[in-house]
């Protein structure tokens, strides 16, 4: 599933940049399921594509990364494949901004992480961050795609739509 609702016949050079990105990630993802494999790739194709495209030179990301529901904790998140510094790993559902979208299975965007209430600083350089829960077809959350910027206000809705597209085609693609 190489399509994004809404993405196609745009002049937007973000939505444009999304498109191509997902044909990338379809690409990687061909052929294999496993999930380690495969978030550990999708990992770093949306860091090094996100940080490199020079429409977002001022807006660059410091952190791309999966956390996945704990199997032996289901009430909290464990952390999977990342580009970035070494993370926290493990955040209780419900904590920091992770918890809060793997809780409401919901997409949370945060133009200053200083103002959230219980962010969960890992990388002191972070100051703006998006996370997109991975949704089962059931409507559980099985984990969730989260990237960081070390710049206020780097995502928008765009992003948001974009990354939840990424973050469904993981799900589709991967066993969990
Ligand atoms: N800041 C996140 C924690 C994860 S790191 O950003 C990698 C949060 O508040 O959930």
């Amino acid at each position: 599933m190489s399509f994004i609702p809404g993405f196609h016949n745009t002049t937007s050079p973000k939505r444009q940049f999304y498109m191509d990105l997902m044909l990338q990630c379809t690409g990687l993802l061909q052929g294999q399921r496993n999930l380690v494999t495969n978030t550990a790739n999708i990992s770093s194709l949306v860091y090094h594509s996100l940080l490199e495209t020079p429409t977002r030179a001022d807006k660059p990301v410091n952190w791309v990364g999966f956390y996945f529901q704990d199997s032996t904790n289901p009430d909290s998140l464990i952390l999977g494949p990342f580009q970035g510094k070494p993370a926290c790993t493990q955040i209780t559902f419900g904590r920091g901004v992770c918890g809060t979208a793997a809780k409401d299975a919901k997409s949370v965007v945060v133009a200053d992480v200083h103002e959230f209430p219980g962010h969960i600083a890992c990388d002191a350089a972070s100051n703006s961050e998006i996370v997109v829960p991975l949704k089962a077809a059931n409507g559980g959350v099985l984990g969730v795609f989260d990237i960081d910027s070390s710049v206020k206000d780097a995502f928008d809705d765009d992003d948001r739509i974009g990354l939840e597209a990424i973050a469904n085609l993981v799900v589709e693609a991967s066993d969990f």
